[in-house]
């Protein structure tokens, strides 16, 4: 539409001018504008606690360059592999709204981008506006490449809270002194659990809490009686994180970009794949003190984890002392499986609905599915040969203990083209095979099944997907990401759901949208959304060793009837497997 009136438009220019004026400005309104990025994938050195190593980086950044948008606004970025490593990158959040050949985990959506190849990833940001990020989505490389994504709102639509002063995002991530891409290897090989990381980060800087890393710490600095604007982002590999200012507390208002109804916190709790924007209101006078802002994980599992603890210094300007003489304020973080501060946290948040963002919740359901999320095992590879996983076996993980087996081709085109013989199957489980005591004593065989599966969907089909935790080699908290769309999330609750009593307390009113949720330790939570996007999207654990060892699986939505409910063809420069 908007294209043949501006035709109509230039054609009648010189007679109109006002008129078409006001057309054009009503337009680049309507549609938003084009921001183009280019992402050179090359190595690049960098020093942490005392070591050096040549890390894959974006443009030589880490951690990556920001992306910033309006929503509205149409994204080209353009992706250059200089590296040994193939590439992919995913925007970690942005619903994808028929441009699905965009999202980018490799060999779901698209083949990885090989050495000296190069792709345009081409999207629009619609009915967002917050904080996302993007992240390779290939083996462990989003280890050193993130970054983050600020979604704006529209011009001159103002935040549904006060204009903070300024704004500025925090992104945790995780340090490793070896190479992420060694360990993860090796520890498929071997079947054992994967070396934990050194650090955590705060910017790409660990901070004062360990060795040789002071002069690697973030620094804050603020103006006494203003609002700052903290967007928080959690691009951690395999770990989620409390997250506390020493003396200050903190109102999230906002969660995986869509407004929440404000409330107050000292502390918050964010999984890998989750953002989070908060308010922090400095204190009214310069105090003569500086203060610590610090973050360390909440871990369920059995496993070894990093349990150190990354932070940075809130620093107030016009303090008369030289920091140095100032007293540092350190805050206290929950116990590191500290369960019921995770439950508890998750409760407060809900969705803002008002009359400008209403919370749009499938009331009427098409179809119900029950996935059990957890650990398990599979056998060496070979016979008489003995791995490093539970009793000799190699780790795994599954979800209705159908464990993922990445393809070598990509879904969703085998899919478009007709080609999906071989590639992957269309019968993913609607419930777990065989019923058990989930969160109870667990079965003696712990073997997953194997395959690549999809859970076909008809074009908006609304869906009501209970998740549930196993106690299969230790309950442990998932945190599951769902590309392609946000999603409620009505209910949350411990030990086995109830699919007869459970139901009746879901909320379908105000359910926080987001789309990345941590499935309860020993619980479970149920979600729903509509299926409004055709193509193929991924759903995994967003703890990176979950998801090497299988935690995953994809939804194929076909396509629609209307044109406007079909998924286009991909790109000419899609890359090639
Ligand atoms: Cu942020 Cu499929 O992931």
């Amino acid at each position: 539409m908007g294209s043949n009136s501006l035709l109509q438009c230039l054609r009648i220019l010189f007679s109109l001018p006002t008129f078409c004026l006001f057309l054009v400005l009503v337009v680049t309104k309507v549609e938003g504008l084009t921001r183009h990025y280019k992402f050179d994938i090359k190595l690049q050195n960098v020093t942490r606690l005392c070591h050096t190593k040549s890390i894959v980086t974006v443009n030589g950044q880490f951690p990556g360059p920001r992306i910033v948008a309006r929503e509205g606004d149409r994204l080209l970025i353009k992706v250059v592999n200089h590296v040994q490593n193939n590439i992919s990158i995913h925007w970690h959040g942005i619903r994808q709204l028929q441009s699905g050949w965009a999202d980018g985990p490799a060999y779901v959506t698209q083949c990885p981008i090989q050495t000296g190849q190069s792709y345009v990833y081409n999207f629009t940001i619609l009915s967002q506006r917050g904080t996302l990020f993007w992240h390779a989505h290939i083996s462990w490389l989003r280890s050193t490449l993130y970054g983050p994504i600020i979604i704006l709102p529209k011009p001159n639509v103002p935040y549904p809270f006060a204009k903070p002063y300024k704004e500025v995002p925090i992104i945790f991530g995780e340090w490793f002194n070896a190479d992420p891409e060694a360990i993860i290897s090796q520890a498929l090989q071997t079947g054992g659990g994967p070396n934990v990381s050194d650090a955590y980060t705060i910017n790409g800087l660990p901070g004062p809490l360990y060795n040789c890393s002071t002069k690697d710490t973030f620094k804050l600095k603020v103006k006494p009686g203003k609002t700052y604007l903290l967007r928080l982002i959690n691009a951690a590999l395999n770990d989620e994180l409390f997250f506390s200012i020493a003396n200050h507390s903190l109102t999230i208002v906002d969660v995986d970009a869509i407004y929440v109804k404000p409330f107050h916190t000292d502390t918050l709790l964010i999984t890998p794949g989750q953002t989070t924007n908060v308010l922090l209101k400095t204190k009214p006078h310069s105090p003569d003190a500086t203060f610590l802002m610090a973050a360390r994980p909440y871990a369920t599992g059995l496993g070894t984890f990093d349990n150190s603890t990354t932070a940075g210094i809130l620093q107030y300007e016009s303090t008369t002392k030289s920091i140095k003489q100032l007293p540092l304020f350190k805050p206290s973080l929950p116990p590191l499986n500290d369960t019921s501060f995770a439950a508890n946290f998750t409760k407060k948040l809900f969705s803002l609905t008002s009359a400008q963002y209403p919370a749009n919740v499938p009331q009427k359901i098409d179809k119900r599915f029950f996935f059990t999320v957890g650990l398990g095992t599979n056998p060496c590879d070979q016979q008489n040969q003995t791995c490093q996983g539970p009793n000799g076996t190699k780790f795994s993980a599954s979800i209705n203990n159908v464990s993922f087996i990445q393809p070598n081709t990509a879904l969703l085109q085998s899919h478009f083209f007709g080609q999906s013989n071989g590639v992957y199957d269309p019968d993913f489980p609607y419930n777990p095979t065989r019923w058990f005591n989930y969160t109870g004593n667990p079965p003696n065989n712990t073997m997953v099944g194997n395959g690549t599966k999809l859970m076909v969907l008809n074009f908006n089909t609304s869906v009501e997907l209970v998740l549930q935790d196993t106690s299969i080699l230790g309950a442990e908290s998932h945190p599951l990401h769902l590309h392609g769309f946000n999603f409620f999330v009505v209910g949350q609750g411990f030990g086995n759901f109830d699919p007869n009593k459970d139901p009746k307390s879901f909320n379908l009113v105000d359910p926080v949208e987001r789309n990345t949720v941590g499935v309860p330790s020993g619980g479970w939570v149920a979600i729903r959304f509509l299926a409004d996007n055709p193509g193929v999207w991924f759903m995994h654990c967003h703890l990176e060793v979950h998801t090497s060892w299988g935690l995953k699986m994809a939804w194929l939505v076909l396509d629609g009837k209307l044109p406007n409910q079909k998924l286009p063809p991909p790109p000419s420069d899609l890359p090639k497997c």
